[in-house]
């Protein structure tokens, strides 16, 4: 089932911004690159890589990339970026990944599986490529992002819901899936995954202090994604 979010429509001005964007250039993107470590001669998989900032990043660390994201546009875009530096490809991480077992030593998967309401069935997938004990290291929105925003509403169900945003000057609608921690710990163990790291970062120290919105001038911690390193048993 294709994402209920199409990228499609507005995959340009959502590249543009999430190049200099605090939440993706300055929180986001570090935090996934600090969980990855040392990239060299590893081969990795970029689920949902969008245009490819976070597969280009791992590639001049010396990964051997691949990314794959079900919006046309967006891997139009990627290999605008990234010509023959990765292989690239239009796939769904809701359905049987065009992969063979054991490809990948790592997979990061940076803000995609909040758009999916099943989780245990790509997660399983994402297992089967990756060879046995390696690691997939995702980011999604904060499990609190939901109730927090929409005062009133509940935690504990799987709940779908859709924000507005601008992205570069372009409106845009995203849909995503609300669900529990325990529903993702849940769904962790049911597909053969070990949790080795939470991370709540806060966003890099080098953010120009021109894009820090005043609210957030004086936490150390930003709230809005959740980001886990797991180990596959
Ligand atoms: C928030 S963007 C993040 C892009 C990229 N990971 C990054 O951090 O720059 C989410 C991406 O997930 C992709 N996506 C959403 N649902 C997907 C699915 N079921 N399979 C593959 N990609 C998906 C979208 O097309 C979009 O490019």
């Amino acid at each position: 089932m294709l994402p209920d979010t199409n990228y499609d429509s507005f995959a340009e001005a959502y590249s543009t911004e999430n190049e200099s964007s605090l939440i993706n250039a300055f929180y986001e993107r570090p935090a996934v690159l600090d969980l990855v470590g040392d990239a060299r001669n590893r081969r990795i998989l970029d689920a949902g890589c969008g245009s490819g900032p976070l597969t280009k990043a791992l590639g001049s660390r010396g990964a051997i990339m691949t990314g794959f994201d079900a919006s046309k546009e967006m891997i139009r875009l990627a290999r605008q970026r990234l010509g023959d530096e990765a292989d690239l490809l239009v796939a769904d991480l809701g359905q049987p990944l065009p992969f063979e077992d054991d490809s990948f030593d790592d997979v990061v998967a940076s803000l995609v599986f909040h758009y999916l309401p099943d989780w245990v069935s790509p997660l399983k997938e994402i297992r089967r490529v990756l060879r046995p004990g390696g690691r997939l290291i995702m980011s999604v929105n904060h499990p609190l992002l939901y109730p927090l925003t929409n005062p009133g509403k509940g935690y504990f169900n799987l709940t779908k819901y859709s924000d507005e945003h601008s992205f570069n000057g372009q409106r845009g609608t995203l849909t995503y899936w609300h669900r529990p921690l325990h529903a993702m710990t849940d769904a962790f163990s049911k597909a053969g995954f070990q949790i080795e790291t939470i991370s709540e970062p806060p966003y890099s120290s080098d953010a120009p202090a021109g894009i820090i919105p005043p609210q957030f001038k004086d936490r150390d911690s930003f709230l809005s994604f959740i980001f886990f390193a797991l180990r596959a048993q």
